[in-house]
């Protein structure tokens, strides 16, 4: 735990939050890409990203400057709920490639110095994988229904709500019910099963002996549902907008899943090489998600926390204060992400008109906000979370400045959160239209035909990276410079201190032994004067020299 002192300087009162980490593991201090790769890039011009696209843009990765890359799930899926639904856990899907592309992806990406995590999915598998399959044929009774959480009438009736609307329950012929927190395509399997732990511990050698250096966990505090499966008694909406804890309904963050991570850590480090986990663990309040960076649990679980802060200088500076001193006070790097697969860009999201709502539920009605300032905001907003000690990461396209696209057809959606929700809720596919590489090609150059999974809108074709790639100002070079200056810098492992110099101004020190740097982040209305004797490093907004705008932060050196 670090100690916080106040101390007053001539300048400005200062406060220690938080002391750089003892050790170097690579987790600590990662810049992580995720990659979507049914919209990264397509190599075969069927219209879905795949395996050999990823291949052929890591020379792009690399000269971005991440550490590594997270791939959202590439096996055999009937794509219910993109990949999340998974059919067989140790192939790939014919739609992204084989295994022998995996395998030389691993290889290539190694060659340039680039790690791969890869997703696991175990607190659900696709009604097509052949457990479920074979737990329908058995029927009642059997050890093949025993997999899942099939019972004969659910709760008289358990009120648990899907994930994605409607309840989690499903009759199947013979009269019992089957419970899925998604998809009623997505069966919830019985972690108390110790079949279930064997497959998944199998799983996890599977790809540990192709040459992973890790696994994105999907919904890591799932897995376990409080015995009784009684009724929910939470309110639904209040538990959405992330106002009371986590473990507030049955089903999340039991204390029973900590039993199962410490298990698979173990069985990481009995693997040559630093190998990690993050947990994707929707828990607050900090101190419960602590509980999953614990020394001999994750390395790592995304700070959802800091994603959901609203655009707000005392917001922002409580969560950095939060977060840091509950990391330390186990051991753990902190974590920052602001974008992924299931929630509005935050291009979009930070100008939206109710800045308290779930990031993942964008409402049919919402009025559409001003592009513009989004990216102006979320420029400035990554500029402060890539000078944040500990991991980072980054979402494929942020670096591009795209948007969400939420004027999608219906026609064109596929996301169970917009099927399920009657058309109230329009889902998650504004944040996966395909990546834009070239303006003047077919698909903006995500493949060669043109072909395209989800439409992508004629703007696109501005944000191409072909467009950025060496143009001063744009938002590739932008993140370009603030990855090459974090790693100059080394402001992933660095102590840090609040610095206080207008109450509408979060400003922090990161020291290390590359020197200090000044972060100052202005959410204020007048320009802050930035110090005549200051060297800007880096601006999030072109041409920022003496004074720092509304909605710019900027890199500062002495
Ligand atoms: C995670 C995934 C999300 C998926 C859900 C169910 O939250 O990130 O995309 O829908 O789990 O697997
Ligand atoms: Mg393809």
């Amino acid at each position: 735990m670090s100690p916080r002192k106040h101390h007053a300087t001539p300048e400005s009162a200062v406060e220690h939050v938080h002391d750089a980490f003892g050790t170097a593991e690579w987790w600590r201090t990662a810049v992580i890409y995720q990659v979507y790769p049914r919209s990264f890039a397509d190599s075969d011009g069927d219209g879905n990203g795949d395996l050999g696209g990823i291949r052929n843009r890591l020379a792009y990765l690399h000269d971005l400057g991440v550490d590594a890359i997270w791939i959202s799930p590439f096996y055999p899926s009937p794509q219910a709920d993109g990949g999340y639904d998974v059919a067989d856990h140790r192939d790939v899907d014919p739609m992204y490639g084989t295994l022998a592309d995996a395998d030389d992806l691993i290889a290539a990406a190694h060659a340039l110095g680039i790690r791969v995590i890869i997703d696991i999915v175990p607190n659900h598998t696709s009604d097509e994988h052949p457990w479920f399959q074979a737990a329908l044929a058995a029927g009642p009774g059997s050890p093949e229904r025993a997999r899942y959480w099939f019972v004969d009438s659910p709760g008289v009736p358990n009120n648990w709500p899907s994930e994605f609307g409607g309840p989690a329950w499903t009759q199947v012929a013979d009269g019992q019910w089957y419970l899925h927190l998604f998809d009623r395509k997505q069966p919830d399997l019985n972690w108390e099963n110790p079949e279930v732990r064997e497959m998944f511990a199998g799983t996890l050698r599977f790809w540990l002996d192709r040459g992973v250096d890790g696994f994105r966990i999907d919904v890591a505090h799932h897995l376990v549902k409080a015995p009784g499966l009684s009724d929910v008694d939470a309110d639904w909406d209040a538990y959405n907008r992330g106002a009371l804890p986590t473990n507030a309904v049955p089903f999340a963050d039991q204390d029973g899943v900590h039993d199962i991570y410490r298990q698979w850590r173990a069985l990481l480090d009995s693997y040559p090489g630093e190998r990690a986990m993050v947990a994707e663990a929707w828990v607050t309040p900090h101190d419960r998600l602590a509980r999953y960076v614990r020394a001999d649990e994750f390395q790592q679980a995304f700070n959802f926390d800091y994603m959901r802060a609203t655009w707000d200088a005392d917001a922002l500076r409580a969560q950095i204060r939060t977060t840091l001193r509950n990391a330390d006070s186990v051991g753990a790097p902190a974590t920052w992400v602001l974008s992924n697969h299931d929630v509005i860009r935050h291009a979009t999201r930070l100008v939206r008109a109710d800045p308290t709502m779930a990031p993942w539920i964008l409402e049919a009605t919402e009025p559409r906000p001003d592009t513009g300032l989004g990216l102006r905001r979320a420029r400035a907003a990554t500029a402060l979370m890539l000078a944040l000690p500990g991991s980072s990461y980054l979402y494929q396209g942020e670096e591009l400045g795209l948007r969400e696209v939420i004027e999608l057809p219906a026609k064109a959606r596929t996301d169970p959160d917009f099927l399920r929700g009657g058309g109230h809720r329009l889902g998650r596919d504004g944040c996966r239209v395909p990546i834009p590489w070239t303006k003047d090609a077919p698909a903006f150059g995500f493949n060669d035909t043109g072909a395209s999974w989800l439409p992508q809108p004629a703007d696109f074709g501005d944000y191409a990276v072909d467009r950025q790639r060496g143009r001063d100002g744009s938002t590739l070079e932008l993140y370009r410079s603030l990855l090459a200056v974090r790693r100059q810098r080394q402001l992933g492992n660095g102590s840090l201190a609040l610095v206080d110099l207008r109450p509408d101004v979060v400003a922090l020190d990161v020291t290390n032994d590359r020197g200090t740097t000044r972060i100052v982040l202005n959410l204020g209305s007048a320009p802050w004067p930035i110090p005549a004797s200051a060297r800007v490093l880096v601006a999030s907004t072109d041409g920022v020299t003496d004074l720092l705008p509304t909605d710019c932060a900027v890199w500062l050196t002495d």
